[in-house]
């Protein structure tokens, strides 16, 4: 499998991570922002090809790396933003942004109030102190509600009495806001929009339908032989008789950027034990946590051993956990390997024990 994807990577690819490696010390994570343009530009298309009115939003936790919030501001993506640190990092853009965090401290729903976000209310507290914080001020917000058992936003029969109670203290609802959950297949994305649509059905009219996220990255699409284009379609066939009045939102994450970021690794001793054999990484559960719920792929890209053998590669933590994946190669000390498709969550969920971070290199042609 791993030299099908050499074959099938550029060579322009597989010679700009060469020559990274040639300067660079390992490990270390590759970002290649024409990635995140394309993914963006795709999911842009066919959201405009079904919908008069929508609007797509970038879940910023999901990699907040500085060159892919400019790519997506600069590609007419507004910013979906759950914390202070990420208020900060988009300080400077002008596009719209939407401020979605459950536990939001005073200090961050000033701070969306300054960027003019339009602030997502999960809960009667968070709503009081927002209120409290606008002296009276009337503003539009929207109002999160839960689809699922989880303890995010509103019950569907909480809603309308928490709707009067905000609208008393000044807080117009406009938006309505759920998420299904990530990596999500064609079949849970089309139970989520039913009951998205039975919402509806009983619902006072409003402006902004935010659907929140939930679309896979392109491995998992390819693997399940679906796109963009057929969740779009389900959105427009379940919910249709609802979509000439309002603006539809879409918070996406690992469908911009879980392709467009890679790792690089380095073998740093082969060995065998009781005959299997180990070749022991430079990096390992450390930065690919199983949270990320990312199709992680591992590719050679260089092999000096003598023989293939069936590898277990393993971190260098202490932790007996720490063997993450096994591939068949010709691994030796000083070999490399790639591990593809680490944008989503990966940067975010490493671990700093013991070894830094890895670096991240940008490749931008
Ligand atoms: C509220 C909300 N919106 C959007 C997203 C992005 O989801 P995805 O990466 O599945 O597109 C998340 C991720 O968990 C989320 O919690």
């Amino acid at each position: 499998m791993g030299s099908l994807w050499i074959m099938r990577m550029i060579p322009a690819r597989q010679q700009a991570l060469k020559a990274l490696v040639s300067k660079n010390e390992r490990p270390f994570f590759v970002l290649f922002p024409q990635m995140v343009k394309d993914n963006a530009r795709h999911f842009m298309d066919a959201a405009k090809k079904r919908f008069k009115k929508s609007h797509i939003y970038y879940s910023v936790k999901t990699n907040p790396h500085a060159r892919v919030l400019e790519v997506l501001d600069s590609s007419g993506i507004g910013m979906e933003l759950v914390s202070l640190r990420e208020l900060r990092a988009v300080k400077s853009f002008s596009g719209k942004k939407i401020f979605n965090a459950p536990a939001a401290t005073e200090a961050e729903l000033r701070e969306a109030l300054a960027q003019k976000c339009l602030i997502i209310i999960d809960n009667l507290s968070q709503a009081q102190l927002l209120h409290s914080i606008l002296k009276g001020k009337p503003l539009d917000v929207g109002i999160r509600v839960r689809m699922d058992a989880h303890r995010f936003g509103f019950a569907p029969q909480e809603i309308k009495a928490a709707i009067r109670e905000m609208e008393s203290w000044g807080l117009r609802m406009v938006a309505l806001h759920a998420h299904p959950g990530t990596n999500q297949t064609l079949q849970d994305y089309h139970n989520f929009l039913n009951r998205v649509h039975g919402l509806l059905v009983d619902f006072p009219p409003i402006r902004i339908l935010d659907l929140g996220g939930g679309f896979p990255g392109n491995e998992n699409l390819r693997m399940r032989k679906t796109g963009i284009p057929a969740y779009m379609e389900l959105v427009h066939e379940t919910l249709g008789e609802f979509l000439p009045q309002v603006e539809l939102v879409f918070e996406v994450g690992r469908s911009l950027v879980e392709d467009a970021m890679c790792l690089v690794l380095e073998v740093q001793h082969a060995k065998v034990v009781d005959n299997a054999h180990y070749a022991l990484m430079d990096s390992g559960i450390n930065v690919l946590s199983k949270l990320s719920m990312s199709p992680l792929r591992f590719i050679p890209l260089q092999e000096s051993g003598e023989k293939k053998h069936n590898f277990f590669l393993c971190g260098p933590s202490m932790f007996g956990s720490d063997e993450f994946a096994r591939i068949f190669a010709k691994l030796a000390r000083g070999d490399i390997v790639v591990v593809e498709n680490v944008g989503a969550y990966c940067t975010e969920l490493a671990w700093n024990l013991s070894r830094d971070v890895p670096s991240v290199l940008v490749v931008e042609k």
